[in-house]
């Protein structure tokens, strides 16, 4: 098969549209159906969006070719199944890397990722404590690997801003808020060590992560994992910060900032069965907890409510709440001018 052109994104896959076009596969598994019949499960993903699929027939012969990362040529149609679209697959063919243009396929989000790193630069120099600011900087603004992942990083594998630069957009949003706060709160908030809260809580993604394509777990994300990950890199830089004339008033980080720093990265999940070895013992820790909980609800419960299809004022099933949720005016789909009418 010649080079694949991707005319047709799934964003615009509308029920009983009839699909023809390259997708890359994010996910498939070979199911046993109610009569005893394998099917295959499929999620499909392109730039703008993902869609869960199924092969019905002959599934078993593709179960070997439609694996996760492959690009694959697509032939079926879209219809709606409970409120969600859902591509039936009628034909299946794997393409080569060369028949494609990977960066069709790599999610994004609609913000901008350099104009988000000026602001998170902003945020950083208008931190008062020269400590929290010089660690600040050495991790977000000296280190090129850092920024490079950091623009190209999502905030998770799936559930929130699961897209490139999510991660970025994900630290802005939170890092704005903590600042509102901040003021509200007066003196019983430490403005320097919530943004670090901000900044850091999440940084081990950047490595507990694989992004380049499908996002995937990594060896050291599986066993290690984005919180104790964080503490490593806050003590490495320290470690360095401490060894560059300059960079600190005298020669050593103190001991109690230090040992906050990273309270703020282990008790962001907020309970010790979410994954916090410690709960939050200070208030920026709780704070920093419920507005990374309250952002991400936001970023998946906006993204699922634009993506419905369902017609009317409510979404299909959000299984992870378990509800639906109410569609206001931004999450309907656009009305096209009809005939004779100006815009
Ligand atoms: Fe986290
Ligand atoms: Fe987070």
């Amino acid at each position: 098969m010649a080079f694949s052109p991707k005319t047709q994104f799934i964003r615009d896959l509308k029920d009983k549209d009839t699909v023809k076009g390259p997708f890359l596969v994010k996910f498939s598994a070979l199911a046993t159906g109610k009569t005893g019949k394998p099917y295959m499960n499929l999620v499909l993903m392109d730039k703008t969006g993902e869609l869960e699929a199924r092969i019905w027939e002959d599934a078993a012969t593709y179960a070997g070719q439609a694996v996760r990362d492959a690009f694959v040529w697509v032939e079926g149609r879209c219809q709606l199944y409970l409120g969600r679209r859902q591509i039936v697959i009628s034909r299946l063919d794997v393409l080569r890397e060369d028949e494609v243009d990977p960066k069709d396929y790599i999610a994004e989000g609609t913000l901008d990722v350099d104009a988000l790193y000026e602001q998170v630069l902003e945020y950083v120099a208008s931190m008062k404590d020269p400590y929290y600011r010089a660690l600040a900087e050495a991790v977000l603004r000296d280190d090129e690997d850092i920024r490079d992942r950091l623009k190209r990083a999502p905030a998770a594998k799936s559930v929130h801003h699961a897209y490139k630069g999510g991660m970025i957009e994900h630290v802005v949003s939170i890092v704005g808020t903590l600042d509102h706060l901040a003021t509200h709160y007066g003196k019983y908030l430490d403005r320097d060590l919530l943004f670090l809260g901000g900044f850091f809580h999440d940084i081990g993604k950047l490595w507990e992560l694989a992004y380049d394509r499908v996002t995937e777990y990594t060896m050291e994300g599986r066993l290690i994992g984005h919180l104790v990950m964080g503490v490593e890199l806050v003590t490495k830089k320290i470690r360095e910060l401490e060894s560059q004339p300059g960079r600190i008033p005298g020669d050593r980080f103190p001991e109690e900032k230090t040992l906050l720093v990273k309270h703020m990265i282990l008790a962001h999940h907020g309970k010790l069965e979410y994954g916090s070895p410690k709960e939050p013992h200070c208030l920026e820790a709780l704070v920093v907890h419920y507005i990374d909980d309250l952002d991400s609800k936001i970023n998946a419960i906006r993204v699922f409510t634009e993506q419905d299809q369902t017609p009317g004022r409510w979404t299909g099933l959000n299984r992870l709440h378990e509800r639906f949720f109410f569609k206001p005016d931004w999450a309907q789909p656009e009305v096209l001018p009809t005939d004779g009418e100006s815009t």
